[in-house]
C-alpha cells in the first residue's frame, strides 16, 4: 500500500540518526518510549503522547545534545510509520481513509528527511500531529485535516457558554452529549494545500465513512478562532468554514478569548493583525459539533449528486 521508495526514504531517517548519533542507544530509547506511548483510550487528550516522551528528553539532551535529540524523534516517528504500514489495511478504516496514506506518509518522510528542525520534540505542533498520525491516534481527513479518532467534547465548554454567553440552547446541548466518543478535526499548517472548501467536503466526507464504521462515535467537533463570526468582514474567503457546517445541521459555542488563539488568529493574516492591533476584532475560539445524524444525512445527499455528475462524465 506504501510505494517502496516512501519505506525506504523512513529508512534512511533511521539509518541516518544511527550515523549522526553513533553512540546514541537509539533502539533502546525507541523501545522506552513505545512503553510509553498511551493507549487509544488514554489519548483522548490529544497532548498526552507527545507529554509523556517528555522525561526521554533531557537525558538525551545531556549527553548528546540538541542535536541527538532530533535524530532520535525523527527515527521515532519514522520508526512508529514503518511498523504500521503493514497493518494498515487491517486496521478496519474505511477505503476512503487508508487511500490517503501514500500521500500522508510521502509527505511525512520528506518532512523527516529534509528536517533536522531542532524544534521537533514535545511542545511542537508539527511534532505532536505525526506523533498522533503514526501512534494511530489520528488520520488523514484531507491535506491539512486530522481527524482525531479519539476526540472529546468537555462538558465544562457547555457550562461556560451557558454562563459567560448566556447560550442556554447550545450549552445545554454540549452538556448533554458532552463527554468522550467524538471524532475531532485538527489543523496541520505544514499542508494547506487542500485548506478550502472542496478539501474541507472531502474530510467531511471522510469523516462520514469512519462515522459509518465505528457507530458509537457521536459526531464530528472542530475548535478553532476561525469560526469566528467576526470574520464575516474580515477574512470572507474563511466564512465556508463555519456556515458550511452549520447550515448541514452542526451547532456552535463560543469558548472565548485566550492569548492562543489571538496568537493563530493573527499569525498569517496581515488584514486580521491589523484589525487586531486596530481594535476592530478581538479574536475568540468557537466550537462546532456536527452531531452523527445531521452529518451523516449530508454525505448522503452530498454524494448522491456527485456520483450522479460522475456517471454522466462517463456516459
Ligand atoms: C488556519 C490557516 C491554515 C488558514 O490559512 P489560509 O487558508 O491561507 O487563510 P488565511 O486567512 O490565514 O490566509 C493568510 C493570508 O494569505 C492570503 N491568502 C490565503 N489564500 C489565498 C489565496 N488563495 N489567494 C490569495 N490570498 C490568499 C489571505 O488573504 C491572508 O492574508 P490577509 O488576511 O492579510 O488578506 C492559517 O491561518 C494558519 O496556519 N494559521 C496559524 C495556525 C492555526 O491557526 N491553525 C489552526 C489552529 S485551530
Amino acid at each position: 500500500m506504501i510505494p517502496s521508495e516512501t519505506l525506504q526514504t523512513l529508512e534512511r531517517v533511521v539509518v541516518r540518526a544511527r550515523v549522526g548519533a553513533p553512540t546514541l542507544p537509539l533502539e533502546s530509547l525507541i523501545a522506552r518510549a513505545k512503553q510509553l506511548l498511551p493507549t487509544l483510550a488514554e489519548a483522548a487528550d490529544l497532548e498526552l503522547p507527545a507529554r509523556r516522551l517528555l522525561p526521554l528528553g533531557p537525558e538525551i539532551e545531556a549527553s548528546h545534545g540538541l542535536v541527538g535529540r532530533t535524530a532520535f524523534a525523527e527515527a521515532f516517528i519514522a520508526t512508529l510509520a514503518l511498523e504500521r504500514a503493514p497493518w494498515l489495511d487491517g486496521t478496519g478504516l474505511p477505503d476512503s481513509v487508508l487511500e490517503r496514506y501514500p500521500a500522508v506518509y510521502a509527505r511525512l518522510a520528506s518532512f523527516l528527511m529534509s528536517g533536522r528542525d531542532a524544534s521537533y520534540w514535545v511542545g511542537d505542533d508539527a511534532f505532536l500531529k505525526d506523533l498522533r498520525i503514526v501512534g494511530g491516534f489520528s488520520v488523514s481527513g484531507a491535506g491539512a485535516q486530522d481527524i482525531d479518532l479519539v476526540g472529546t467534547i468537555s462538558k465544562g465548554s457547555g457550562l461556560k457558554a451557558m454562563v459567560k454567553q448566556r447560550d442556554f440552547r447550545n450549552g445545554l446541548a454540549v452538556l448533554r452529549v458532552g463527554g468522550p466518543a467524538w471524532f475531532t478535526v485538527h489543523t496541520d499548517s505544514r499542508y494547506i494545500e487542500e485548506f478550502n472548501e472542496a478539501g474541507w467536503d472531502a474530510c467531511y466526507l471522510r469523516t462520514a465513512d469512519l462515522l459509518r464504521v465505528r457507530p458509537e462515535v457521536k459526531g464530528l467537533v472542530g475548535t478553532s478562532w476561525f469560526y469566528d463570526p467576526q470574520l464575516e468582514t474580515i477574512s470572507p474567503r474563511l466564512l465556508y468554514l463555519r456556515k458550511n457546517p452549520l447550515s448541514r445541521g452542526a451547532f456552535m459555542i463560543c469558548n472565548g478569548p485566550a492569548d492562543v488563539h489571538t496568537e493563530r488568529a493573527t499569525r498569517k493574516s496581515e488584514a486580521r493583525r491589523k484589525a487586531y492591533e486596530e481594535g476592530k476584532y478581538h479574536p475568540a475560539c468557537f466550537t462546532i459539533v456536527w452531531p452523527r445524524a445531521a452529518l451523516l444525512a449530508w454525505a448522503d445527499s452530498f454524494q448522491k449528486p456527485s456520483a450522479i455528475k460522475r456517471q454522466a462524465r462517463v456516459a
